[in-house]
C-alpha cells in the first residue's frame, strides 16, 4: 500500500483525496491516513501531494519508516478516547473527519505560530 508520512502533519492540503478512486485516505486531527488493505496502489495520490508526503510502503525514507505501521496503526488499534478500532470502512468520505490521530502523529510539537 501506500503511506503517508511526516510531511503531511499539520498541512492536510487533501490533494490526495480527490485522486484517490476508491475513496481510502482518511482524515484524522493533524494528518491523513491511508488504509492499507482498501488501497489498490494505484499511485494517483502520490504525484499531488505538494509536500511529498506519500511514498510506496516499499520507498518510504527510512527516517520515516514508523509512518508505514502508523498509517495501519490508525485503523487496527484503538486510537486515543476511542474503545475499538476503526476497521476498514470502505470509504473515508461517507466517515468525514475522524478528529483523532495516531500517538506518533500526537506526539509531534505543534506548528510553530
Ligand atoms: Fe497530506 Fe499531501 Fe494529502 S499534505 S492530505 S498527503 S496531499
Ligand atoms: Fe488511493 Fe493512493 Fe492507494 S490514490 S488507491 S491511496 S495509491
Amino acid at each position: 500500500a501506500y503511506v503517508i508520512a511526516e510531511p503531511c502533519i499539520d498541512v492536510l492540503d487533501r490533494a490526495c483525496v480527490e485522486e484517490c478512486p476508491v475513496d481510502c485516505i482518511y482524515e484524522g486531527d493533524r494528518a491523513l491516513y491511508i488504509h492499507p488493505d482498501e488501497c489498490v496502489d494505484c499511485g494517483a495520490c502520490e504525484p499531488v501531494c505538494p509536500v511529498d508526503a506519500i511514498f510506496y510502503e516499499d520507498d518510504v525514507p527510512p527516517e520515516w519508516s514508523a509512518f508505514i505501521a502508523d498509517n495501519t496503526h490508525f485503523f487496527e488499534k484503538p486510537l486515543p478516547g476511542q474503545t475499538e478500532a476503526f476497521g476498514s470502512p470502505g470509504g473515508a468520505t461517507k466517515v468525514g473527519r475522524l478528529a483523532v490521530d495516531t500517538p506518533l502523529v500526537a506526539r509531534y510539537p505543534p506548528p510553530s505560530a
